[in-house]
C-alpha cells in the first residue's frame, strides 16, 4: 500500500504565523506537526509515501524529510498548485499509486491511543473497500460527519453539515483500495469549490464498502488547524511524553522498532543529527535498551 501525506493549503486560519512557513512545519511540543501523521502511516507499515504540498512549501518539506532513506522509507513529492481539495491528492499521485491501495493522511491531524498500531495495520491490510476513523466531538459541524442507523451501520456522510446527523467526526486518516483513483476522477467541485474527500467516502458507502472504525475512550485526536488546537496538541504531547517517558511520533523510533534501521544505523543518525539534544538522548537510550521487531522475532522463533 502507498501513502499520501497532504501538507498543502494556505494555513490562513493560523496567520500571521503561517505567512512565510507551512503550518505542517510548526512545532507540536518537540517535533514538527507533520511527524505525527507521518508516524501513523509508518505504524500502518507503509514505506512509500508521497508528500503533497504547495509550490511555496514543498522545498522546506523536502529539506526536512529528504528522500526517506534515513528512516528506511521512501518519499516522493507531488505539487498541488492551489488547494483545490483533499480528493485532488489521488489525481496528483495517480502514477505513484499505480495498481496499489492507498492511504491518505492529512498533514495537520494527530491521532494517539492504545492499540492504534494494530488498528491502522488492519486497515492497511484490508484488500477491498475503504476504512475511515470517526471520533466524537462537541462541534461536528466543523468536520465531515458520519451518521449511523440503529444497528450501528454508517448511513450518511456529509461535509460540514449545518445540522449534523451525529457527533461523530471523520478524522483525517483514510485507507482505500485502488478504486479510489477512479472514484476521485468522478468527483466534481463542491459549493466551496473543492474536490471533497467526503464525496469519495460517500461513493464507498453507497456500495456498502465503507468501514467506519469508531474511536472511543482512550484515543486523542487533534485537528491542529487553529492556534488553540495546536497549543492543546502540544500540551497533550508534553504531558504524555513526560509521564510515560516515551515519545509520541518519533519516525526514528518507529523505524528502529519495526526493523527498518538497525542499532548501528540509529546510533549513527543520532550522532549526526541530534548530538547534545534531549531528542538524541532519548534515541540513544532506545538504541541501548529496546530490541527491534526483527530482533524480537528472531528471539521468539529461537524460543519456539
Ligand atoms: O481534520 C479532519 C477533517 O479534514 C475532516 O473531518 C473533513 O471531512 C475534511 O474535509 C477535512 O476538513 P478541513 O476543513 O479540516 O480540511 P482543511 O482544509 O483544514 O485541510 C486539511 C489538511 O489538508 C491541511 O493540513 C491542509 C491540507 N490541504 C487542504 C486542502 C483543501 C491540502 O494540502 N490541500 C488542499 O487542497
Amino acid at each position: 500500500m502507498k501513502g499520501l501525506l497532504l501538507a498543502g493549503g494556505n494555513g490562513t486560519r493560523l496567520r500571521p504565523v503561517t505567512m512565510s512557513i507551512s503550518k505542517h512545519l510548526l512545532p507540536v511540543y518537540d517535533k514538527p506537526l507533520i511527524y505525527y501523521p507521518l508516524s501513523l502511516l509508518m505504524l500502518a507499515g507503509i514505506r512509500e509515501i508521497m508528500v503533497i504540498s504547495s509550490p511555496r512549501d514543498l522545498p522546506a518539506l523536502r529539506r526536512l524529510l529528504g528522500d526517506g532513506t534515513q528512516w528506511g522509507i521512501r518519499f516522493a513529492y507531488g505539487e498541488q498548485p492551489s488547494p483545490d481539495g483533499l480528493a485532488q491528492a489521488f489525481l496528483i499521485a495517480e502514477d505513484f499509486i499505480g495498481a496499489d491501495g492507498c492511504a491518505l493522511a492529512l498533514g495537520d491531524n494527530i491521532l494517539f491511543g492504545h492499540g492504534l498500531s494494530e488498528l491502522v495495520e488492519t486497515a492497511a491490510e484490508r484488500r477491498a473497500g475503504a476504512t475511515v476513523f470517526a471520533y466524537q466531538v462537541p462541534d461536528p459541524e466543523r468536520f465531515g460527519v458520519v451518521g449511523f442507523d440503529d444497528a450501528g451501520r454508517p448511513v450518511s456522510i456529509e461535509e460540514k453539515p449545518a445540522r449534523p446527523a451525529s457527533s461523530w467526526a471523520v478524522t483525517g486518516f483514510y485507507f482505500y483500495d485502488n478504486d479510489v483513483v477512479r472514484i476521485a476522477r468522478s468527483v466534481r467541485p463542491s459549493a466551496r469549490g473543492e474536490l471533497e474527500i467526503t464525496d469519495v467516502n460517500r461513493a464507498y458507502m453507497a456500495r456498502g464498502a465503507l468501514q467506519v472504525e469508531r474511536l472511543g475512550r482512550g484515543f486523542a485526536w487533534f485537528d491542529a488547524g487553529t492556534h488553540d488546537s495546536l497549543l492543546d496538541a502540544a500540551d497533550y504531547v508534553r504531558l504524555v511524553e513526560t509521564h510515560q517517558r516515551l515519545k509520541i511520533a518519533s519516525p526514528e523510533e518507529i523505524a528502529f522498532r519495526r526493523g527498518y534501521l538497525d542499532r548501528e544505523a540509529l546510533s549513527r543518525l543520532t550522532a549526526e543529527r541530534y548530538a547534545h539534544t534531549a531528542y538524541g538522548d532519548y534515541l540513544d537510550r532506545l538504541a541501548a535498551d529496546v530490541p527491534t521487531l526483527a530482533e524480537a522475532t528472531r528471539h521468539q522463533s529461537f524460543c519456539d
